[in-house]
């Protein structure tokens, strides 16, 4: 009996141990239900993404766009001209030019500018399928985790920006906290693409 009874015991023992000090769990795999509504949710973040205070600093080329019609920004302004020595803060400041009194000028958030040459996170011109893969890619979006990107959509100052962008410019197809809430059930599902 003696053996066995201290088998059950090392066994109870290695168990309060396991239970006292928990390895990190893997991230459970998500179901095929939220896989499907990841997909699903990601085509409706796409049309913000694709709305133009979004694309116009998410452009193919290396000049942002303008208006809701994207226009190539005014005075040549492109990665070019912020290299030779002219910030976008030159002009845009950390808050809307009405803000500080100047109705009808540049639009603000902290740290204006666009994403860098090599890691430019293009979404002008491209497939929900191709923003997706490029969106969770740690190669291309600056070594950010699904959970990094979900904090970046659900707060930075300049994704907010994009819901109160200053005199009459219009605002994405939904709500920040409708956008918000897809992009978790996105990333809930695993960052699956359409
Ligand atoms: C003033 C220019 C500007 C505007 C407007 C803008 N972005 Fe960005 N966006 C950036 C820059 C710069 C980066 C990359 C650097 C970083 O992480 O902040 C970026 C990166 C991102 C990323 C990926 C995270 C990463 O770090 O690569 C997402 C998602 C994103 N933007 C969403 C949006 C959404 C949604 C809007 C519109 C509501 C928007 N952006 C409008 C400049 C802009
Ligand atoms: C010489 C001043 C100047 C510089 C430098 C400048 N901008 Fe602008 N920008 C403006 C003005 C003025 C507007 C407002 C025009 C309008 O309402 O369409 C504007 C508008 C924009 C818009 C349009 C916002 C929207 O959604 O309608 C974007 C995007 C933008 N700028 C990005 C940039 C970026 C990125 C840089 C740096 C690479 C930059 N700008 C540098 C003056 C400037």
């Amino acid at each position: 009996m003696k053996p066995l009874v201290w088998a059950l015991g090392a066994c109870a023992l290695t168990a309060a141990v396991a239970l006292a000090k928990p390895a990190a769990p893997p991230a459970p795999a998500p179901s095929a239900g939220a896989i499907a509504a990841g997909q699903r949710a990601f085509v409706t973040v796409v049309t913000v993404l694709k709305s133009p205070r979004c694309v116009n600093c998410h452009p193919a080329g290396d000049r942002p766009l303008q208006g809701d019609d994207g226009h190539p920004h005014a005075q040549n302004i492109s990665r070019r001209t912020v290299a030779a020595g002219v910030p976008c803060s030159t002009c845009h400041q950390t808050r809307n030019s009405e803000a500080v009194g100047v109705p009808g000028g540049p639009p603000g958030a902290p740290s204006w500018g666009l994403p860098p040459a090599d890691m430019p996170m293009v979404f002008q011109g491209k497939t929900a399928t191709e923003i997706c893969e490029q969106m969770k890619d740690p190669a291309r979006n600056h070594g950010k985790s699904l959970a990094q990107l979900l904090d970046h959509a659900t707060s930075d100052p300049i994704v907010l920006w994009g819901w109160a962008p200053g005199g009459t410019r219009t605002l994405p197809p939904i709500s920040h906290d409708q956008f918000a809430a897809l992009f978790k059930t996105w990333v809930d599902g695993g960052g699956a693409c359409p």
